[in-house]
């Protein structure tokens, strides 16, 4: 423990981060003490959920033949004197944590990777220090002491590694789980729990003959597209059925993959009811045809198989569709890739089916789909203190990199443009302008706002019908041609936190920045 605390005061940020450059704020005199929550060795935190987080090499039998060399997270819980080791079954993925909102989590991460690794927690509201940001990270054999109270709604949020330039491998290697939180609001609502509560990881993996990934072959092109298997791995496994009874399920789905975009059908041809997405239950289920799920976003579905037979059979589904420009089918598959990787096969936008269902079992169960599910604040745009002139941002390529109004990622930079107040309501707007030449090189950029969720309140551009913008969103999908604006109130904490496309190729070759919510009282510029 002791050795613990000390390696979570020296990553506190105690000593000198100074980086002064023309036009940003320099990092120095980090005052970690405003923000610091309490440790080991403060009594007062006393967790209700005490885990043991190691992320390291190990394997897992997927195929026949040899075992998958993966990077994993496993856990032991600690209740009491009792150390619960949790069992992954068959699965690269790490454990799914569960908690009420309002419990106090304590996360004792250890790295034992072959190089640097730090956790985040995917649209979870925590302090700046608790929140993965890469410049946290630890090497190997060291850990990091995570403690904090869970305040976000119920919701499916999740967890994978945030080191700069290396979270696109290492989530790919095997390092995510999800982090689902249940609140008084939602057990009020009845929805189906338990075996009719079913999260489902959507990723894509590409293996070699002898069982073991195979990633990007980092050609300049591919990293630029994104990492594209081509098979679909859904809670880590390949060709994926899940048995159903005949009533209604929820369905929790995470789109965990590198860059692939989802367009989310049934094949049978019935309507999508989405009921909640990236930050917990919408007010009302709502139906669509089909649906985007980009990298980073989650969706919950409600399917009820009450009129179904035992035996019947159907699939969620991937639909074609154009990404509009690189990465899509406009540039034909040969002129996409170039033999540059290996997945040809599957490119964004193409069509496949991603998991199956097949109803095994008649239960007398009925369970009818709220009409309402939570309750969701009207929005009051005029209240951001930007109303009338939103924070802008262009998402382009320059020099064959992914930026962000022109800049990219640096650890410690903040750009006058990047600090808000804390306290303060905001809109944020994204254009996705494409990278040039004659629009071959525009893709889908999901934009990823870390410390908070939004709201998402206008967008244009391509009018699909494919989005889900009704509740709280902490990833929002902008295709090329698009604009999207969202609100977004910064009242949790202030400090150094992140905003970046969730294409993890695209955030690893530096499409990402710090934004800086100051703190009002202290009115300081130092982070
Ligand atoms: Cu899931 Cu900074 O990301
Ligand atoms: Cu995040
Ligand atoms: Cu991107």
């Amino acid at each position: 423990c002791e050795n613990d605390r000390r390696q979570f005061l020296k990553l506190a940020g105690y000593g000198t981060l100074g980086l002064i450059t023309g036009g940003f704020w320099p990092l120095s005199d980090y005052s970690a003490a405003a923000q610091s929550p309490k440790t080991l060795a403060d009594t007062e935190f006393l967790p209700d959920l005490d885990i043991s987080l190691t992320a390291r090499p190990s394997e897992v039998a997927i195929f026949p033949g040899d075992p998958t060399q993966i990077w994993q997270y496993q856990a032991v819980v600690h209740r009491g004197n009792k150390n619960r080791v949790v069992e992954i079954p068959r699965s690269y993925l790490g454990p799914t944590i569960r908690v009420r909102q309002g419990e106090k989590i304590r996360i004792r991460f250890k790295n034992l990777l072959p190089e640097e690794s730090i956790v985040h927690w995917h649209g979870l509201h925590v302090p700046a220090i608790m929140d993965g940001h890469p410049r946290y990270v630890i090497p190997q054999g060291q850990s990091y002491l995570y403690e904090f109270e869970v305040n976000n709604r119920a919701g499916t949020y999740w967890y994978h590694p945030h080191p700069h330039g290396r979270t696109g491998p290492q989530v790919y290697r095997g390092l995510a789980g999800l982090f689902i939180v249940s609140d008084e609001e939602e057990r009020a609502v009845g929805l189906p729990d338990d075996e009719y509560d079913v999260p489902l990881v959507l990723q894509d993996r590409t293996f070699g003959t002898d069982n073991q990934l195979i990633y990007t072959s980092g050609h300049r092109m591919e990293q630029m597209a994104g990492f594209l298997g081509d098979m679909i791995m859904v809670n880590g496994l390949p060709d994926f059925t899940l048995p159903v009874s005949t009533c209604a399920y929820r369905l929790r789905l995470l789109n965990g993959s590198n860059s692939r975009i989802y367009k989310l059908a049934w094949k049978d041809g019935r309507p999508l009811t989405i009921i909640g997405t990236d930050g917990g239950l919408l007010e009302r289920p709502v139906r669509r045809q089909y649906v985007f799920l980009s990298p980073g976003e989650r969706i919950e579905l409600w399917t009820d198989f009450y009129d179904s037979q035992v035996g019947y059979e159907t699939s969620l589904i991937s639909l074609p569709f154009d990404t509009g420009g690189m990465g899509g089918r406009r540039m034909g598959r040969g002129m996409m890739m170039g033999g540059m990787g290996q997945n040809q096969n599957l490119p964004n936008g193409a069509g496949f089916s991603v998991f199956n269902i097949k109803v095994t079992q008649r239960v007398e169960k009925d369970q009818p789909l709220p009409e309402q599910l939570s309750e969701i604040s009207p929005l009051q745009q005029d209240e951001a203190v930007n109303f009338l002139n939103p924070r802008q941002f262009f998402l382009t390529m320059q020099h064959m990199q992914w930026s962000i109004n022109g800049r990219v990622f640096q650890m410690e930079e903040v750009a006058d443009d990047e600090i808000v107040q804390l306290g303060s309501k905001e809109i944020w707007e994204f254009h996705n302008t494409g990278g040039g030449m004659m629009n071959m090189m525009n893709m889908p950029h999901p934009i990823h706002l870390h410390g908070k969720q939004f709201r998402v309140i206008e967008r244009s551009g391509v009018m699909h019908e494919g989005y889900v913008d009704e509740g709280w969103k902490d990833t929002v999908l902008i295709m090329p041609g698009e604009r999207i604006r969202f609100l977004v109130e910064f009242d949790d904490y202030p400090g150094l936190f992140l905003y970046h496309c969730h294409n993890l190729e695209h955030e690893d070759m530096g499409m990402m920045r710090n934004y800086f919510v100051r703190d009002t009282i202290s009115s300081d510029r130092h982070i």
